[in-house]
């Protein structure tokens, strides 16, 4: 941890921006072939060739980048991990928190901390689902981002739960389908069902191929209407945290009417009782976005107003799944 509160900011604050610059322009696949100018690199992404130099040239400073002793410039172990071919490519992650569709509202955190309001509605003028629908790059780039964050979570939920007790799993609010994949590699007798806007589960069925397809349903819709019913099962992985309370309250009735008695409810979530650096500062996001971190109390009491309770909290490496089942 930093000994000086200004570590937090300087350089990360300039950084962020320099390095979602230098990823946004590619640089780092463009270096793959080996040491450039910065005259070369600059003709082949369109960029202004002096103004580039000082980019690269300050990134440097970070090992980001190395300047050659003959005037070019090639990738280190830091920039080969942002190329978009890296088998464990950063590329995404580098330009999510940092995009404009995020930096903006965290750069307004102080007016949302103030007034109340989420930034991102403020900037904006409509919420995060809604922008993203019109959006397509910075769609593709959540959804790839949710895709990539959950591959983790595809192999620790089933090594953490029994998913094999049930029938029926529809993973509500599923993305493009990630974690239903490990969860039904894991559980060979499980079916599910993803379940997400229909602009999202578009891409899904890549990800849902082979021997997963012929047990698992594509179902597009909006949670805020209605989700799949009469299965055993209903997952919400981040879902929970998206939303204010009478929003989310929506959402969980509406699970409440969709699942089979004596059914299980899973959400997949971080408390805010078990949070820790730097995982902490998702409240932040949250916040600006319009959602919010719970505390477990404000889980069970949440869940009680919407026809669940709480039956126990699993803790894993990076989330909490909270076992609910219909009263
Ligand atoms: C934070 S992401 C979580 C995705 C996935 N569960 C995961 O953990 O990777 C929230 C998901 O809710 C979906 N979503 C938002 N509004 C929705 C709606 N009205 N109906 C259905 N899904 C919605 C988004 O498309 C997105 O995939």
């Amino acid at each position: 941890m930093p000994t000086n509160p200004s570590e937090y900011i300087w350089p990360g604050v300039i950084a962020a921006q320099a390095m979602y610059t230098a990823a946004k322009l590619r640089i780092p696949d463009l270096l793959a072939s080996g040491p450039k100018t910065a005259v070369e690199l600059a003709s082949e992404c369109g960029a202004h060739a002096p103004t580039l130099e000082r980019l690269l040239r300050s990134l440097a400073t970070l090992e980001m980048f190395a300047a050659t002793p003959d005037g070019r410039f090639s990738n280190t172990p830091l920039t080969e991990a942002l190329r978009a071919d890296h088998p464990q490519s950063q590329r995404d992650f580098t330009m999510f928190l940092t995009a404009p569709f995020l930096w903006r509202p965290l750069g307004e955190l102080y007016e949302s901390v103030r007034t109340g309001e989420p930034a991102f509605e403020r900037i904006f003028g409509e919420r995060f689902f809604e922008y993203l629908a019109s959006h397509a790059e910075d769609a593709a780039l959540f959804n790839a981002v949710m895709t990539q964050g959950t591959q983790w979570s595809s192999q620790a939920l089933p090594a953490a739960y029994d998913f094999s007790r049930f029938e029926r799993l529809v993973d509500v609010g599923g993305g493009e389908g990630g974690l239903l994949r490990g969860i039904l590699e894991a559980t060979p007798r499980l079916h599910g069902v993803l379940f997400d806007l229909p602009s999202v589960v578009a891409g899904a069925a890549s990800i849902l191929k082979g021997e997963i397809a012929e047990r698992c349903q594509i179902v597009g819709g909006d949670f805020f209407e209605s989700v799949p019913e009469g299965a055993d099962a209903y997952l919400m992985k981040g879902i929970i945290h998206d939303w204010p309370d009478d929003d989310a309250a929506k959402i969980l009735r509406n699970a409440r009417r969709a699942i089979r008695p004596g059914g299980t409810l899973l959400l997949c979530e971080s408390t805010v009782d078990s949070s820790s650096y730097p995982a902490g500062l998702m409240e932040l996001l949250m916040l600006v976005l319009g959602g919010r971190e719970r505390s477990e109390a404000e889980f069970r009491a949440l869940l009680a107003a919407t026809g669940f309770s709480l039956t126990r909290v699993i803790p894993t490496e990076m989330h909490s799944l909270i076992e609910c089942h219909p009263v």
